[in-house]
């Protein structure tokens, strides 16, 4: 087996591999609090339209059938919020994430939208999942894998717990290829994001470490050798916004 790097990257700092996750978790303990405003407010809510295509991709059932997603790094819950309002009376997800700040937000959105008895919230590590093999029908990972230290260990677990014939979609930001969009995107992401995260969770620092692991994450032909290389069958990928998010999937067969 291949020797793993002892370093890893927060953002485009080079880091020891074991430090990484502390220093993630710090991110959104910060920024929880103000999550999903800020969401809506860097994206011109356009992060909801992404959001939509990832569960129009998931297609859940519409019906009594049961389908149990797993919304992996879910945080606020909002992809298995999404995914329980499209989907019929069959439809449970589990939201799992490594943040208490994060699900602890989450469960109130939950039961502010009556949603507490089809989606729970459950503290985990994508790494180290507490599931049993081939539990879950679906499982997505929207704007999370970018933040997991080890990703070919997570990508092996979402296999795992994925039954055989199920589903992974992970949404993630990717890496803009229309000239004169870049520079634009570019200038954007390092001068007025972070400000507006100082702006709505006086927090600027974490904000400039979410846009310096965007150009830090591999491109979506590497990720989706990554996802063969963990086990999946037909990975591909679709791009919107000019590349600046990807929606990747891939299946268990
Ligand atoms: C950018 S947020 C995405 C939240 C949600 N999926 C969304 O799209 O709004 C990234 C999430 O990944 C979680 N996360 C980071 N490392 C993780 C890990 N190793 N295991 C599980 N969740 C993790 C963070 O706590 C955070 O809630």
């Amino acid at each position: 087996m291949a020797q793993e790097s002892a370093d890893t990257h927060f953002g485009f700092r080079e880091v020891p591999l074991g430090d990484k996750q502390a220093m993630v978790d710090d991110v959104f303990r910060s920024v929880a609090h103000r999550y999903d405003l800020m969401n809506d407010l860097m994206s011109a809510g356009v992060h909801r339209a992404w959001k939509a295509a990832m569960i129009t991709a998931l297609n859940p059932p519409r019906s009594e059938t049961p389908f149990t997603l797993l919304d992996l790094a879910g945080g606020t819950g909002d992809i298995a919020f999404r995914a329980a309002e499209a989907a019929g009376t069959g439809f449970r997800a589990i939201v799992c994430d490594i943040n208490a700040e994060m699900l602890h937000v989450g469960r109130e959105r939950a039961t502010a939208r009556h949603l507490e008895d089809r989606v729970s919230f459950v503290d985990g590590n994508a790494e180290r999942l507490s599931f049993a093999d081939k539990t879950f029908d679906a499982c997505t990972i929207a704007f999370g894998i970018r933040n997991v230290p080890r990703i070919h260990v997570a990508l092996r677990e979402i296999y795992r717990v994925l039954k055989p014939g199920g589903r992974f979609l992970c949404l993630e930001f990717s890496s803009v290829d229309m000239p004169g969009l870049d520079k634009l995107y570019e200038l954007y992401s390092f001068n007025i994001i972070p400000e507006l995260g100082r702006m709505v969770t006086g927090d600027a620092e974490s904000y400039r470490y979410l846009v310096e692991s965007i150009r830090k994450f591999p491109r979506p032909n590497a990720f989706a050798d990554m996802m063969r290389e963990a086990g999946f069958a037909r990975a591909k990928w679709d791009v919107m916004s000019g590349g600046i998010v990807a929606l990747h999937s891939g299946w268990r067969l």
